[in-house]
């Protein structure tokens, strides 16, 4: 309210001083436009006499000479015009901010903007926008009010939302970790941000240097572990030794026993591609970065880092601290869902690899979009590591074979087969591959 009373005040005077500068720059540009360009006007008649040959050394040279300085003053002119329509262009800037400046006398103005977009927005409206922005930083925007990125479906779900926005500012967050990933993975994607801190664990130890971080099992103290139905390591490591249940990555971290340890680094000739066969298929060091969809606890990352490639895991706390997990390894983790655009540049990445997530519990309309986008962040010539995807035997060739025809990848390896690891044949099936991105 303050603020926005006190900049009413001087918008006169400084209106004015505006419109007067603004006048004598147009007046000057405008001037300097057509002076220049009426000096440049210089063709030459059509009736230009003909000079006979003895005269035309000298003519030669001197129309040569015309002939540059009429190129010369050409340049200027365009590099004149540019100049003008930049000035043209700070001029509306001006008078829009000049016109906004008058609106905002208008008494409906607080310092919660009053807008209908945001209407029944629930708390901290200022973590939604609109905000606008500091005049004369706005070039690379477009726009002079920023709405910081929100998840289409945070409006649909404005009771959980509410909640996990009432917080106090300053303070430590509420311990909403759960409330928050759900709605992450119903849509609403990116939540909004907050202004309070995440309770940190009690007595958070230095991490384990690299390598060996690789494949130790962090400390119970990096965890806050009041999300999760384990309270400790060793609960997390022994649920993937029990028989039964269906955890997702129920296995994943256990670094010491468990299928983690060899996974990747034999190829089975069939459905188990090795890391090492699939690095093969590219020029060697020419894999570099790349992405690991629904990655679980970094062990692809881990093993593509010991062969110097850089990979990022998305991964969701699933009863579970995989993000803290694959971070406490040393690796990158990426909290995102699968359903969220991927947060690189198009044609950025060596190699992306995704294992069991991707596959048919995924809408078809919502993979197709995922696997557009793996397309668009791989490089011309990147793979894709389509790694025991599943579903069941009548969607391979009904469905997903068509579906990746259609993306455009190429396929330089293929594998189905039969999904029997939990002894009962239910049709179901898997796919393997490594798709290429084509060069042109
Ligand atoms: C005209 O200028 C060009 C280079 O701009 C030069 O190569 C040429 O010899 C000149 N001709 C005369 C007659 O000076
Ligand atoms: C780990 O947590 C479980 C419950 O999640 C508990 O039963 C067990 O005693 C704990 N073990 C250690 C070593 O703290
Ligand atoms: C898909 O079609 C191919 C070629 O027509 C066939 O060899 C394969 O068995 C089919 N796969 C499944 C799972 O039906």
């Amino acid at each position: 309210m303050r603020a926005a009373a006190a900049a009413e005040e001087p918008s006169t005077p400084i209106r004015h001083r505006l419109q007067i500068l603004l006048l004598v720059a147009s007046t000057n540009l405008i001037s300097v436009y057509f002076f220049s360009g009426a000096s440049m006007r210089v063709s030459m008649p059509s009736h230009a006499p003909r000079f006979h040959l003895s005269q035309s050394d000298v003519l030669l040279r001197e129309l040569n000479s015309t002939h540059a300085e009429l190129s010369a003053a050409e340049s200027l002119l365009s590099s004149l015009t540019s100049q003008c329509s930049d000035s043209s262009s700070l001029l509306h800037k001006l008078l829009s901010e000049l016109g906004r400046v008058h609106r905002d006398k208008s008494p409906a103005s607080s310092s919660v903007p009053a807008d209908d977009r945001f209407d029944g927005w629930p708390e901290e409206k200022l973590a939604v926008g609109p905000h606008k922005l500091p005049f004369g930083f706005t070039p690379n925007i477009g726009a002079d009010e920023l709405f910081p990125p929100l998840g289409f479906a945070c409006r649909i779900y404005q009771e959980e939302v509410q909640q996990y926005m009432t917080y106090e500012v300053g303070a430590e967050c509420p311990g909403d970790a759960v409330l928050a990933q759900k709605l992450m993975l119903q849509g609403c994607e990116p939540l909004p941000r907050r202004r309070c801190r995440p309770k940190p664990p009690a007595g958070f130890p230095d991490p384990a240097p690299l390598p060996d971080s690789l494949w130790r099992i962090p400390a119970d103290a990096t965890v806050v572990w009041d999300a999760y139905t384990c309270k400790n390591y060793s609960c997390l490591v022994n649920r993937g030794r029990s028989k039964g249940g269906s955890v997702d990555c129920k296995d994943c971290f256990d670094l010491v026993n468990g299928r983690e340890l060899r996974r990747w680094l034999v190829d089975d000739g069939r459905l188990g591609f090795g890391i090492d066969s699939v690095l093969k298929m590219k020029r060697a060091g020419t894999i570099r970065v790349g992405l690991d969809v629904g990655g679980g606890t970094g062990t692809f990352a881990a093993r593509m880092r010991e062969r110097g490639v850089t990979v990022v895991t998305t991964t969701m706390d699933l009863d579970g601290p995989f993000n803290g997990f694959v971070a406490s390894r040393g690796l990158v983790p990426l909290h995102v869902s699968v359903a969220h655009r991927l947060p690189f540049h198009d044609g950025t990445l060596d190699v992306v690899h995704s294992m069991n997530v991707l596959s048919n519990w995924v809408p078809d309309a919502v993979l197709e979009f995922a696997l557009f986008d793996v397309y668009r962040v791989l490089r011309p010539g990147g793979l894709f590591w389509l790694d025991h995807f599943f579903c069941v035997g009548a969607q391979v060739n009904g469905t997903y074979v068509p579906m990746l025809d259609r993306i455009g990848f190429r396929k330089l390896r293929w594998a189905t087969g039969r999904k029997l690891d939990r002894g009962i044949d239910k049709n179901e099936w898997y796919l393997s591959a490594v798709l290429e991105k084509p060069m042109t």
